[in-house]
């Protein structure tokens, strides 16, 4: 295989795999796009509008106006959500705590599977999310399954979250991360679930140098075919 190609990187909340993805991109010259980012957008807003976030219609209604832009950024990506950037609201409590249940419903993921198809249709792509290999690039090149122990990845979140000033605590990021992971793991429509040509990288106890670099061989070794 010559030129690009199109990565996906799966898992579970907080397995580290916007870090490493954006990394590997950089290497690689490739576009990041964090789909989570996405639903999280999506989420800001019905928040933002006091929708009903159980009701599919009042939140396609307010959606299908949506315009989500994801610009590459040095330390982190910006989201702009219709012009406004929502980079760090999109990471609030409150959107990490509704984000699932909206994440659940099938004309939110239409909208935004549709908008991510578009956007690797474009370059070559490190795309991290839930459903990437299985779902919405299933012809990937390479497909990885990023994963880690849920203790380790409270820890991290909540290093992450200290760093941007929020105030957290380890017990609570356990639990919401175990829930996140349920939700995500029991929805009917294209739920967290490894595609059966991943390779599972388990990242608990390795550095961050260390995963960007085994998906980078993983990557020459497919680039080489
Ligand atoms: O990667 P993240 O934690 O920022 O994602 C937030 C939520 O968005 C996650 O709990 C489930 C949903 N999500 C999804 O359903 N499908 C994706 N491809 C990416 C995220």
């Amino acid at each position: 295989m010559t030129g690009g190609m199109r990565i996906a990187i799966d898992g579970p909340a907080a397995a580290g795999k916007s870090t490493i993805a954006k990394l590997v991109a950089k290497k690689l010259g490739y576009t990041y796009i964090d789909t989570g980012a996405m639903y999280r957008a999506i989420t800001f807003k019905v928040l933002q509008h006091a929708a009903d976030p159980r009701s599919e219609e009042e939140i396609m209604q307010l959606i299908s106006q949506t315009d989500i832009e994801l610009q590459p950024g040095e330390q982190v990506q910006k989201v702009l959500l219709d012009g406004a950037d929502v980079t760090d609201a999109i990471r609030s409590h409150e959107v990490t705590a509704n984000v699932s249940a909206i994440a659940a419903m099938t004309a939110v993921r239409k909208l935004l599977v549709a908008k991510q198809r578009q956007l690797a249709a474009k370059s070559s792509v490190v795309m991290d999310g839930r459903d990437i290999g299985t779902s919405v690039l299933p012809e990937a090149e390479l497909k990885i399954f990023m994963t880690a122990s849920v203790e380790e990845r409270a820890e991290r979140r909540l290093l992450e979250e200290q760093q941007r000033g929020m105030s957290s605590d380890y017990e609570t990021l356990k639990r919401e991360i175990s829930e996140r992971d349920k939700a995500d793991s029991e929805r009917k429509i294209s739920p967290l679930k490894k595609a059966e040509d991943a390779i599972i990288i388990d990242t608990t106890g390795k550095t961050i140098e260390e995963v960007t670099n085994s998906i980078i061989e993983y990557a020459e070794k497919r680039l080489a075919q």
